[in-house]
């Protein structure tokens, strides 16, 4: 008996179980792979750890929530972030990965692409298209539940995107590859200004800032961002077909918002109680505009630096 089991651990640990799983994923749709999501984790860290983003708390956990508990989605889980620089953008889809995956976001499971460093020449577009598609097909191929997170889009050279466009809709099932558990999350700048001026306009009204409904924004950023050069969507067929989920605006951050930036980053260097240091950097930033001074121009990008400077 204890034989058998000594030899069935030997098999389960030896490099030949994972060529095996591998086999499994590619000729299995349910394979998961490294999925290993975990919802109110996710909820936590977005509620906990975001400063002054409503709305992207709310979309996000609602929407991966209600993709999630599908077991055989319809179309993949596509979501847009949208916002000036230092908002939280990065951090939420560095949650996204964190809570899905076993191994967070090492997880090979986890694709990233920056066109500053992945798509560099604008000139090289159509070789790019051929790369990132069949990039993406051949990763959906090892694990449906693949996560692609595409940072920066306003630097993407404009038609290269829609390359994507075949895997975002409804019918991609293809080799027994379900290309609908995958979920797309684009990174982008593109539509500051609508959300800007709405952020401004709720402020000079004397509205609380959670009074803004996600509502106010997908129009006005799905208008905008298809008709900029630079935001990646430029005239796209993925905006024409409206394969994007949800719009998810980033609002731009108050002094508040920046001093908790500062006071966490202070707690975790171990100097909690630095309320001077506090002051000194949220004092030291820029808002705008002119008058009234409202929101940070950086976020709360420039935080570690600042408080390097003034510890
Ligand atoms: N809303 C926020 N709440 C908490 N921390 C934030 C927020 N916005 C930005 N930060 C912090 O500021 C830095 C830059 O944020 P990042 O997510 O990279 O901004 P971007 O929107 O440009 O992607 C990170 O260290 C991040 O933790
Ligand atoms: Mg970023």
């Amino acid at each position: 008996m204890l034989a058998v089991l000594s030899v069935l651990f030997l098999y389960l640990c030896s490099p030949v179980c994972g060529v095996f799983q591998k086999l499994y994923c590619t000729i299995s749709d349910s394979c998961d792979c490294d999925f290993k999501p975990n919802i109110k984790d996710l909820e936590w860290d977005l509620y906990k750890n975001v400063y002054g983003q409503h709305l992207a708390q709310d979309i996000v956990s609602e929407e991966v929530a209600r993709f999630l508990q599908n077991k055989s989605p319809e179309r993949p889980l596509v979501l847009s972030f949208h916002g000036s620089s230092g908002t939280g953008k990065t951090l939420v889809s560095s949650m996204l990965g964190n809570h899905l995956y076993g191994s967070a976001m090492s997880s090979p499971y986890v694709h990233q692409f920056v066109p500053t460093l992945h798509f560099p020449l604008p000139d090289r577009v159509q070789e790019y298209r051929e790369e990132l598609k069949s990039w993406v097909q051949g990763n959906l191929t090892e694990c449906a539940r693949s996560v692609f997170l595409f940072d920066e889009m306003e630097k993407m050279p404009p038609g290269l995107i829609d390359v994507l466009e075949p895997f975002l809709g409804p019918s991609h099932v293809v080799f027994r590859t379900n290309y609908r558990k995958a979920i797309y999350i684009f990174i982008g700048t593109s539509g500051e200004e609508v959300i800007h001026r709405k952020a401004l306009e709720s402020r000079q009204a004397g509205r609380d800032r959670e009074e803004i409904t996600a509502e106010d924004f997908q129009e006005a950023i799905a208008r905008t961002v298809y008709n900029s050069t630079a935001s990646g969507f430029f005239q796209s067929s993925i905006l024409r077909q409206q394969l994007i989920t949800r719009f998810v605006p980033f609002l731009p951050l108050s002094r508040r918002h920046v001093e908790r930036c500062v006071r966490s980053q202070l707690c975790q260097r171990g100097s909690c109680g630095r309320g001077d240091v506090v002051e000194a950097v949220a004092g030291d930033m820029t808002y705008a505009p002119v008058q009234g001074h409202y929101f940070s121009t950086t976020g709360c990008k420039a935080v570690p630096a600042k408080i390097n400077l003034f510890l």
